[in-house]
């Protein structure tokens, strides 16, 4: 994406999240910015301790020119060369207090600034989409969060302390030797100049590596994140050997990506080292004729050539740190471009937090697609009463877990809109529609917190007993009280400790003490055996009591008793009824209900669909 379609203004950014610039540099910028007064104080410090190094060899000048001049004898000579000996020993001190202060407040500052970019880059991808996070890899995102924290933290570190200091020296060695004899002055002035304009512009051509290299890296951590994830899959698909097969794979990839940046950064190395002989040796071979035709004296040779190895020593950190820099830009570059990208779906600015009094669910005409090829939704429209039970049915992809998306506002429709109590939910804050209506999922995951902690994230200000109740409710009391900690218990990641149906009865037990006005299930009951689901169904009819309701099954004998059945097929609801009245017009939901041996509904066969079934 070009730097200019990212800051246009479709670029839009939930209200909640942080304005954080999407190009690296003011990335960078923004962070520094909010530290200002410390990165300036580090700065003053660090500019006096380079002053003092460069100094140095001033210093010794001094002290030489005074011994050489010196006419007492050798026991004296401490008073001859006081005065410069002063000067080395203070600007060595100052050496040491200036930069071990800055190296202090660095190293004080570092950390705060990290978490504060990390806890900003979290609020941002906070807002993003489902669709972005579904995605992405979870793992690749979180490392390239601490990835470009720390890479915001390091920058300035160098550039401070490197990379300043080198150009403090070039600057204070040039004024030094020109007081010394100006021709030499320009030598050195003149390569400084070259070198860091050469070395800059390729910097500039290396970042487009590194970047590539640390985006392949971040995708490596991804992939590894992803199989550590599904390991017991790959394990008792007898797939381990696969895995590491297809880690290599990424490991080839990753490696030529990387291989091409260090290249290019050896390449830039060569030259700097090239360019820092050719000055050590021409600066001595200059100022030794210089001495030798008179034109400077001894003191003066000894600064020249002093400084002018201390500026190659600089020039050497300065193409090994080249390398770290570029890395690090590379990762700021990395997380920024992925992270801070537009938020697809965000509260409009006149957004209200509407509470649903009814929970009455209309949706007008709406056109859907997750992607450009295929419609799901085609002119969709249908009301579904206040208080109104609604089974959905339907072979599996036929858009019943989409439309309880688009009602959660997962996604937004293409055209058409959604009301709740006659209100767009585009009208409504997110926050609002999210708190108002409680889903149970299919397979519902849990946080890897206790199970006290998961069930009370229904209701937060939940007491003990509240959540118990509800536990005692979604028939999840016995078999927490049977885990070692009960419900102090940890639930692995995800919540991979519990059964399937165990973190289903979890999920409602959260949901219970949600307590929200509208309540979705989707296939919620399908993971529970059938006679944990029948005696569920009695909490579940209770926890819809007074509520709207939409249920999604699997097991039409589990929605035949709601209000109103609602048949999809492709997209299109087909059939609308009770279940008295479905069954009476013999049409699709009649021979669903007829092909469910024990109650399940068939999954879908090769492209059937209900309209070849009801000519069946
Ligand atoms: N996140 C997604 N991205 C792209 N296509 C999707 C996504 N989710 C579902 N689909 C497709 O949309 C259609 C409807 O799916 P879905 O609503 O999940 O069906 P159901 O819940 O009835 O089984 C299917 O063809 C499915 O492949
Ligand atoms: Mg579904």
């Amino acid at each position: 994406m070009t730097k200019k379609s990212r800051q246009s203004k479709s670029f839009q950014r939930a209200a909640d999240a942080p304005a954080l610039p999407a190009t690296p540099f003011s990335f960078i910028c923004y962070f520094v910015n909010q530290f200002c007064w410390w990165y300036i104080a580090i700065v003053i410090l660090e500019v006096i301790h380079a002053t003092c190094g460069i100094m140095l060899p001033y210093a010794i000048g001094e002290i030489i020119r005074n011994v050489t001049k010196s006419t007492v004898d050798s026991k004296h000579i401490f008073d001859v060369v006081r005065q410069p000996l002063m000067l080395f020993t203070a600007l060595s001190v100052g050496e040491v207090v200036f930069g071990r202060s800055a190296g202090l407040l660095l190293t004080i500052l570092h950390p705060i600034h990290r978490q504060q970019i990390t806890r900003s880059l979290y609020a941002y991808l906070q807002q993003h989409s489902h669709r972005y996070l579904s995605s992405s890899f979870a793992g690749a995102l979180a490392q390239r969060i601490s990835e470009t924290a720390f890479g915001v933290t390091q920058t300035m570190q160098m550039l401070i302390s490197e990379f300043m200091s080198v150009i403090i020296v070039y600057i204070v060695a040039t004024i030094l030797l020109y007081r010394t004899y100006p021709p030499l002055a320009a030598l050195v002035g003149v390569w400084a100049v070259l070198f860091i304009s050469i070395s800059f512009w390729l910097a500039t051509r290396c970042r487009i590596y590194s970047r590539k290299a640390a985006a392949a890296r971040s995708q490596t951590a991804g992939i590894i994140v992803d199989a550590v994830t599904n390991l017991t899959s790959s394990r008792l698909f007898a797939r381990l050997g696969f895995e590491r097969r297809y880690l290599n794979e990424q490991f080839r990839r990753e490696l030529k990506e990387v291989k091409k940046s260090n290249w290019y950064s050896e390449r830039i190395r060569w030259f700097q080292f090239i360019s820092a002989a050719i000055l050590k040796i021409s600066t001595l071979y200059y100022s030794l004729s210089l001495w030798s035709q008179g034109k400077i004296a001894s003191a003066d040779f000894v600064v020249a050539t002093s400084l002018s190895l201390l500026i190659i020593s600089e020039a050497r950190n300065l193409s090994r740190r080249f390398l770290d820099l570029f890395e690090h830009i590379g990762n700021i570059a990395n997380g920024v471009y992925t992270i801070v990208q537009p938020h697809e779906i965000i509260d409009q600015d006149s957004a209200i937090a509407y509470s649903i009094t009814q929970g009455q669910i209309e949706f007008r005409q709406v056109n859907f697609s997750y992607s450009l090829e295929r419609k799901v939704f085609d002119n969709l429209s249908i009301t579904i009463q206040p208080g109104q039970r609604v089974g959905l049915v339907g072979f599996s992809g036929s858009g019943k877990s989409t439309f309880v998306n688009l009602i959660l506002r997962q996604f937004d429709p293409q055209s058409g809109e959604i009301f709740i109590d006659g209100v767009n939910i585009q009208d409504m804050t997110q926050d609002a529609l999210h708190s108002q209506i409680s889903l149970i999922p299919q397979d519902p995951s849990l946080f890897h917190r206790t199970l006290i902690e998961n069930i009370r994230y229904g209701r937060l200000d939940a007491t003990n007993e509240e959540v118990m109740e509800a536990a005692r409710q979604a028939y999840a009391h016995d078999f927490i009280a049977q885990i070692k900690d009960g419900y102090d218990s940890l639930v692995g990641e995800r919540g991979v400790k519990l059964s399937g149906g165990q973190r289903q009865r979890i999920a409602i037990a959260r949901v219970i003490l949600k307590n929200a006005p509208i309540l979705i299930l989707d296939e919620a009951t399908s993971s529970l055996d059938s006679i944990t689901e029948k005696a569920i169904q009695d909490t579940l009819d209770l926890a819809m009591n007074g509520k709207t309701v939409i249920v999604v099954a699997h097991r039409l004998s589990t929605i035949a008793h709601l209000d109103r059945i609602l048949v999809f097929d492709q997209g299109h609801i087909v059939e609308d009824g009770t279940h008295a009245k479905l069954l009476a017009r013999r049409g699709a939901y009649y021979r669903l209900w007829k092909m469910q041996a024990g109650g399940f509904l068939p999954v879908e066969a090769n492209n059937q669909n209900m309209s070849e079934l009801q000519t069946k």
